[in-house]
């Protein structure tokens, strides 16, 4: 069989695949996603809910925000708990007043579902249980991407390949680790999340800081509450007991009037804390973006946004080379990342270490306390962390 001819292959429909499909799309350039998981798996996996404003804003503009504007919740603010002398103490972090920008709350699974509807009404190629298992001619005019599905062992011939395949991918393992340049940090945490059918405790994001460890009240609407716990690495779910989770989160969450609501988990999932920077993003006619390039941890909920950052970038300089033939767009793709990368891994990096207990070390707890004081006053480091936490803005899809 002569193999399937198109302009991207494109490896995983996370959102990083998804949008830059649509990207391409508006631009009129072909694509094939390829994604290995089941339709069902991909529709139903929870993830992280913040978007910023500049990449609500950019959805919106690709005409895939409809039902994100009339669902979403609109934060101008977050809380910031922790102790102060002997109390617990909520700050807020006002947006609106340090920046102007919003965040919008909303979770991937929903933004997932809402990319894959639009590229399935467009009858656009996307298969699901196509898991790529090779990737040959790198640095040959064309590119073949070896893949399996039901039918058995299939190829697509593209002119690029972007590697948006998650932190557990093929791509970026495609090439040797030294060739991939990579920079990375574990902490001794893990992120224990659960959905819950209860009101959040407040109508703001709560971000704490306990002696016990690191909890967060977020939620998805205002009837489904998303929290997490800080846990040691290594833990799993079989170590928390609902009565444990609830006991923790109450714990480390409640005060005076404004406690933790219970309700049915609709589910629960443990996270790793880790930071991955992988400095190579472009091999040939490979570019990778996304998990697939970097990993930052959870805490101020990163990972969708800077894995839009990524395709913004790559989708312009693909439409350069491929409707232009200016493929030296292309060599300025990593450059134009690797900036942004490192400022949000900076962020996400300062923002765990800030609020998780990850080492008993009296010195760095008075600097994480004076930092939150200083975050109070609502001066210049309140202002930064305003900017990042509502989004650095976007350089231009096309
Ligand atoms: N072939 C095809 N698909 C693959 C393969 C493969 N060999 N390996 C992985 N995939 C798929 C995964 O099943 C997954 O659906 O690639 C997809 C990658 O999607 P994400 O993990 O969501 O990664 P990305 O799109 O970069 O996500 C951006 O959102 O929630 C966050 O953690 C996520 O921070 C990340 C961000
Ligand atoms: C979430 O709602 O899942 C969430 C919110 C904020 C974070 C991380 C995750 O910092």
């Amino acid at each position: 069989m002569s193999p399937i001819q198109t302009d991207v292959a494109i490896v995983g429909a996370g959102p990083a695949g998804l949008l830059l499909a649509r990207m391409l799309q508006l631009q009129g350039i072909e694509t094939v996603v390829l994604e290995r998981r089941s339709r069902d798996y991909v529709l139903g996996r929870v993830r992280a809910g913040i978007i910023e404003q500049p990449v609500a804003e950019l959805l919106a503009e690709l005409g895939v925000g409809e039902r994100m504007l009339a669902d979403r919740l609109v934060h101008d603010g977050v809380q910031l708990q922790h102790r102060a002398g002997d109390r617990m103490v909520r700050d807020r972090i006002d947006f609106a007043a340090l920046t102007g920008k919003t965040v919008t709350v909303y979770g991937q699974r929903e933004l997932v579902r809402d990319l894959i509807g639009l590229r399935e009404a467009d009858g656009l190629p996307l298969r699901f249980g196509a898991e790529v298992i090779g990737i040959d001619g790198l640095s040959d005019d064309r590119v073949a991407v070896r893949y399996r599905d039901e039918a058995g062992e299939n190829t697509i011939s593209a002119r690029y390949v972007a590697g948006v395949d998650g932190a557990h991918g093929i791509t970026a393992q495609l090439l040797d680790a030294g060739e991939r340049q990579t920079l990375q940090r574990s902490y001794p945490a893990a992120w224990l999340g659960v959905l819950v059918e209860a009101a959040p405790p407040s109508h703001e994001l709560i971000y704490a800081r306990h002696p016990e460890g690191f909890a967060l009240a977020s939620m998805r609407t205002p009837e489904v509450s998303r929290l997490y716990l800080q846990v040691p690495a290594g833990d799993t779910l079989a170590d928390w007991s609902p009565d444990r989770i609830w006991e923790h989160l109450h714990r480390r969450l409640d005060l005076p009037g404004s406690p933790v609501n219970e309700g049915r988990f609709l589910e629960s999932s443990i996270t790793p804390l880790r930071s991955v920077v992988h400095r190579r993003m472009r091999y040939g006619r490979l570019l990778l973006g996304g998990d697939a390039a970097h990993v930052v941890p959870p805490t101020g909920a990163k990972g969708l946004n800077l894995a839009v950052a990524d395709m913004t970038q790559l989708s312009r300089r693909l439409g350069r080379a491929l409707l232009r033939g200016d493929e030296a767009a292309l060599d300025g793709y990593q450059e134009s990342c690797l900036h942004r990368v490192w400022q949000v891994t900076h962020f996400s990096w300062w923002m765990t270490d800030l609020l998780h207990r990850l080492e008993s070390d009296e010195f760095g707890e008075q600097l994480r306390t004076e930092q939150l004081r200083t975050l109070a006053d609502g001066g210049p480091l309140a202002q930064w962390f305003a900017d990042s936490y509502t989004g650095l803005p976007l350089a231009p899809w096309q």
